[in-house]
C-alpha cells in the first residue's frame, strides 16, 4: 500500500511517500481503507521526536481517520463508512492511553490502509461528508471536552487562543452554538476575517494589541469565566492573568512550550482552577456528532492535500498558515 512513512525524525523532510506491507490485523483488529486523514499538531510532535517517548520505525502518522471498513463485524458491514476514535487502552490510566498514529503500537492515518481496534469503530454520522468526517476526532472532539470541563452556561465569556488553529477554530464554533460570547486571538488580518466568520464576538490582534488590558476592557474589567488554552508556556500566564473570580483555564496543549511561569498568587487569590483536557471520551464524541448536527454546524475546512503532499500540510501548519483543518486524501 502508499504511505507516508517516517524512518527516522526530523523536519517535513523525513515524511517519505513510499510502498510498505499492508497491516494484518490482530484480534480484534479490522481493516479500514483510509478516505481522508486530517493532521494534527500531534502528528508534527510525533515527527520531530519527544524525550523519553519511542515510536518504532518505520512510523506512520495520523489519529484523525475517516474511511470504509474492508470487513464486516457486529453491526456493521464490508463497504460501510466510519470514523475512527483514535485512542486506544493503554496499560495505565485514561489519560495515557494510546493514540492511533502517535506514540503507540497502531499505525496511523497516512496510508491506504490502516488495521484499528474493531471497538473504536463509529459509524460515520450521514451529515458530515467523508471530508467533514476526518476533522472533528480529535480537534473538534477536544474542544468539545475543553468545553464540557468549563461549566460554562449559556452568556457566559469564554476567551480562545489561536482562532485560526484546529483546536481554537473547533472550539469558537462549539462555543458560540452553546450560547457563550466569544473573545478569540489572532495574529493578522486575514486570520481576524476568518475569526469573525466563525462567528467570535471579539477579536484581538495579539501582534498589535495587548491581550490582558483588551479583554478587561471587554469584560468591563471583570475578567473572562473560562480559557481555552492550547498554546502554552507563552499564554498561560496571561491566560490565568485574566481568568474573573472564580474562573478556569482549560488546557491542552504545549505548542510554545511546556513550562510557564505564571502568577500563584493572583492566581489562588480569584480561586482560579487550572483543569487538564486530553482528547474525550468515545462516549463524548457520539454526544459531539449529535450536537453538530443538531446545531448545523460543519467543521471549518481549510483545504485538502494529497497523501503525496503531506510535507506541504505540515509545512503549512509549521508556519501557522492554516484556516482550521488541513486534511490529507489517502485514498477514494
Ligand atoms: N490534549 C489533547 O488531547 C490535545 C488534542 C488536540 C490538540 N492538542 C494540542 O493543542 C495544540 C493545538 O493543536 P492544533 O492542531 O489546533 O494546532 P495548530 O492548528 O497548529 O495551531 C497552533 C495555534 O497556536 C497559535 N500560537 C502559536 N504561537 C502562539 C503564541 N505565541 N501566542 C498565541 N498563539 C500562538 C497559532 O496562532 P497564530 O497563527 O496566530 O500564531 C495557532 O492558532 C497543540 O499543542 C496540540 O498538540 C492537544
Amino acid at each position: 500500500m502508499n504511505a507516508i512513512a517516517i524512518r527516522k525524525h526530523g523536519g517535513p523532510e523525513v515524511l517519505s511517500y513510499e510502498k510498505i506491507p499492508d497491516p494484518v490485523p490482530e484480534k480484534g483488529d479490522v481493516l479500514v481503507k483510509v478516505n481522508y486523514c486530517a493532521v494534527n499538531h500531534l502528528d508534527i510532535w510525533v515527527r520531530n521526536g519527544i524525550s523519553g517517548k519511542k515510536v518504532s520505525f518505520p512510523h506512520i502518522l495520523g489519529c484523525d481517520i475517516s474511511g470504509t471498513l474492508l470487513e464486516g463485524f457486529a453491526g456493521f458491514k464490508k463497504g460501510d463508512k466510519v470514523i475512527v476514535y483514535p485512542a486506544f487502552d493503554g496499560k495505565v490510566p485514561r489519560v495515557s492511553f494510546g493514540i492511533i498514529g502517535g506514540f503507540g503500537k497502531y499505525r496511523g492515518g497516512y496510508s491506504e490502509l490502516i488495521s484499528v481496534p474493531k471497538k473504536n469503530i463509529i459509524k460515520k454520522p450521514d451529515w458530515f461528508s467523508d471530508q467533514e468526517a476526518a476533522a472533528i476526532n480529535v480537534s473538534y472532539l477536544t474542544s468539545w471536552n475543553m468545553l464540557e470541563k468549563s461549566r460554562c452556561k449559556k452568556g457566559d465569556t469564554v476567551l480562545i487562543w489561536g482562532a485560526n488553529s484546529g483546536v481554537g477554530s473547533a472550539a469558537i464554533l462549539l462555543a458560540k452554538a452553546k450560547g457563550l460570547k466569544v473573545i478569540t486571538i489572532a495574529s493578522d488580518k486575514n486570520k481576524i476575517k476568518f475569526a469573525k466568520k466563525l462567528g467570535a464576538d471579539f477579536v484581538i490582534d495579539r501582534s498589535t494589541q495587548d491581550v490582558i488590558s483588551q479583554v478587561l476592557k471587554i469584560t468591563n474589567q471583570g475578567g473572562v469565566d473560562a480559557v481555552i488554552d492550547h498554546v502554552g508556556a507563552k499564554t498561560w500566564p496571561v491566560s490565568l492573568e485574566v481568568l474573573k473570580v472564580k474562573g478556569r483555564m482549560i488546557a491542552c496543549g504545549t505548542t510554545t512550550g511546556g513550562e510557564a511561569i505564571v502568577n500563584i498568587r493572583a492566581f489562588y487569590s480569584k480561586e482560579a482552577q487550572i483543569i487538564g483536557a486530553y482528547l474525550g471520551s468515545k462516549s463524548q464524541l457520539i454526544s459531539l456528532h449529535k450536537f453538530m448536527k443538531l446545531k448545523k454546524i460543519k467543521p471549518a475546512i481549510d483545504g485538502i492535500f494529497e497523501l503525496k503532499d503531506a510535507k506541504i500540510a505540515h509545512q503549512k501548519m509549521e508556519q501557522s498558515n492554516q484556516f482550521g483543518k488541513i486534511l490529507l486524501h489517502v485514498s477514494n
